[in-house]
């Protein structure tokens, strides 16, 4: 499986902090953002990973993540040159998906709870059908929302519906057969001129092949799309790593952990931050694991 990060648009809810660079790269807490996403592709063992950012920002994430080898993974970069919509990353990523399933999270959605690695890893080998993940929410009309039957089956999905038909958010995490890139091309744009994401997954509902996997009240679902709830997803990190000792999206221990690379790479990656906590958190658990 492959996967693909969508990390463009102008964040413009974000404005000023966004005006010179990417929304994605801001921290969360102690990290970029784009870490958070990156940390769910590589739990899940997907190793082939697209970045698809503006024509401004792809050169900063190149510097950022360069093209994954020392992380034992491989990523490569593709150019949308507008915000036309998230379902243009299957477009975009035609020739880098090949004849594999993918697996897209937005740049901007955070997972976090105990679990998610094993959930991501079944999911990776999906070979037919689409597996959305659903969450409660209070605030429904913000998101794309699944109207379900008793049995959880998907019946149709809104995008931002100004009376939804229930509290389930679909969030940012999705699992796609091949036949996504020919329904990428098949579905138009919406009244606000984007591919959207919807109209490909309520295809997958008409085919009556597509799987919500709710995520329950002990996952966190983190929003940041406006600066109060970036403050937000900034302070859970902390209060969750100062707690516990464990850091969140540290993309070098899953890259060990997961046996991408080996102790001394482990060590040299650690070395190069030893100057942060995050750095010395690398040469700490060095010592440990
Ligand atoms: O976060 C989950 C929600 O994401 C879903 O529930 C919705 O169904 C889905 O449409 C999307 O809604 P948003 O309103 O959050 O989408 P937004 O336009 O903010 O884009 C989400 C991320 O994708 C953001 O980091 C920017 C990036 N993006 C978006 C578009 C439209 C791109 O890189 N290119 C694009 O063309």
């Amino acid at each position: 499986m492959k996967g693909i990060i969508l990390a463009g648009g102008k964040g413009t809810r974000l404005y000023p902090a966004t005006w010179a660079c990417s929304k994605q790269i801001l921290p969360v807490y102690d990290k970029p953002m784009i870490y958070y996403p990156l940390s769910i592709l590589m739990l899940a063992g997907i190793r082939d990973i697209l970045i698809i950012s503006t024509p401004r920002d792809v050169p900063m994430f190149k510097e950022l993540l360069s093209n994954g080898n020392e992380l034992g993974i491989n990523i490569e970069y593709k150019i949308q040159e507008a915000p036309k919509g998230i379902a243009e990353a299957f477009i975009l990523g035609e020739d880098f998906i090949g004849n594999d399933s993918v697996c897209l999270i937005l740049g901007d959605n955070l997972f976090y709870g105990n679990g998610l690695s094993k959930l991501v890893q079944s999911c990776s080998n999906l070979m037919n059908g689409a597996i959305l993940f659903g969450y409660k929410v209070n605030n429904p009309s913000d998101y794309g929302v699944a109207e379900v039957d008793e049995n959880l089956n998907v019946l149709n999905i809104e995008e931002k519906p100004k009376n939804p038909k229930s509290d389930i958010a679909v969030t940012g995490l999705y699992f796609y057969d091949n036949s996504v890139v020919k329904k990428a091309k098949e579905i138009k744009p919406s009244a606000r001129g984007e591919l959207e994401i919807t109209a490909i997954n309520n295809l997958y509902v008409q085919e009556k092949n597509v799987k919500l996997k709710i995520l329950s009240r002990g996952y966190a679902w983190l929003d940041t799309g406006s600066n109060k709830n970036l403050l937000n997803a900034s302070n859970f990190i902390e209060m969750v790593q100062e707690r516990q000792g464990q850091y969140i999206a540290c993309l070098e221990e899953i890259a060990y952990r997961m046996g991408y690379i080996n102790k001394a790479k482990f060590v040299e990656l650690g070395n190069r931050f030893k100057v942060s906590d995050y750095g010395r958190y690398i040469l700490k658990l060095a010592e440990e694991i």
